[in-house]
């Protein structure tokens, strides 16, 4: 069935972005493809229809303006871009939409090392952006997941996502948004302060990948019974 949300990827031509376009986009979720420049975005998208084929909905446009259509904005650029992004798609926020922080501060986006983290006072990204944007709802997620497993989109993924934000009906439909992609179950992390571990926890997998020679490690929690509370 045809979803009626609209998503937008704000930084959808990247690595991340455009893996999480390709598994919503087959699931069919209404997905747009934001890029700070359109012509990358309707590029991406005939690289995503190449892909899956031409029967799906997705779109390519400017980020500002594919933030001001969607309901649910999710954030995939670099620490270092961000505060720029910020301020360019900050203002055309729906009110009370749902912004999916997917960012992670890795030291290596200002020259230092992709296995530490540039922690901002706040504690996490997310909670900085919540600050920043006090009248959308932030959840943080899909920090974990690498961009590699997204994009063999063959493979089922092989790891949980820790879901965090203070807005617990946001936090849910995320969760729910996790499981669209299959094999990945979004772990309820609680709140927004908590998103601080998994950004520490990429950086930490980031390293896991380098000293096994590997480009997906992943998480998992184990003795759930698996959603009942969600
Ligand atoms: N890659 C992973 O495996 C992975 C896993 C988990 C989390 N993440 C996080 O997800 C985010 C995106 O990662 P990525 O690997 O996809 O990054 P990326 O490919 O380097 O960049 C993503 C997109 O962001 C835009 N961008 C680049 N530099 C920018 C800047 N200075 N200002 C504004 N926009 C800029 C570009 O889009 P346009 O040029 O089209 O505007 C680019 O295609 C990061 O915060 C990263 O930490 C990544």
């Amino acid at each position: 069935m045809v979803s009626d949300r609209v998503i937008a990827i704000i930084g959808g031509t990247g690595d991340q972005g455009f893996g999480l376009a390709l598994r919503w986009v087959k699931a069919r979720e209404n997905v747009i493809i934001g890029s700070r420049v359109r012509e990358r975005a309707e590029a991406a998208v005939k690289r995503l229809k190449t892909i899956l084929g031409d029967q799906y909905n997705v779109e390519g446009l400017e980020n500002r303006e594919a933030a001001s259509k969607a309901n649910i904005v999710v954030l995939t650029v670099p620490f270092n871009g961000l505060f720029d992004i910020l301020k360019s798609v900050g203002g055309a926020l729906r009110q009370e939409c749902i912004l999916i922080d997917v960012t992670v501060p890795l030291a290596s986006t200002i020259g230092g090392k992709p296995t530490q983290t540039i922690i901002p006072w706040h504690g996490s990204v997310s909670k900085m952006i919540a600050e920043i944007l006090p009248n959308v709802k932030v959840v943080s997620a899909f920090k974990e997941i690498s961009a590699e497993a997204l994009q063999d989109i063959q493979s089922p993924i092989e790891s949980d996502t820790i879901v965090c934000s203070d807005d617990d009906d946001a936090k849910r439909v995320v969760i729910k948004l996790a499981e669209k992609i299959p094999n990945i179950r979004g772990i309820d992390g609680g709140g927004l302060e908590n998103s601080r571990i998994s950004e520490y926890l990429t950086a930490f997998l980031i390293g896991v990948n380098i000293r096994y020679g590997v480009k997906k490690a992943g998480i998992r929690i184990t003795q759930l019974e698996y959603n009942d509370k969600v």
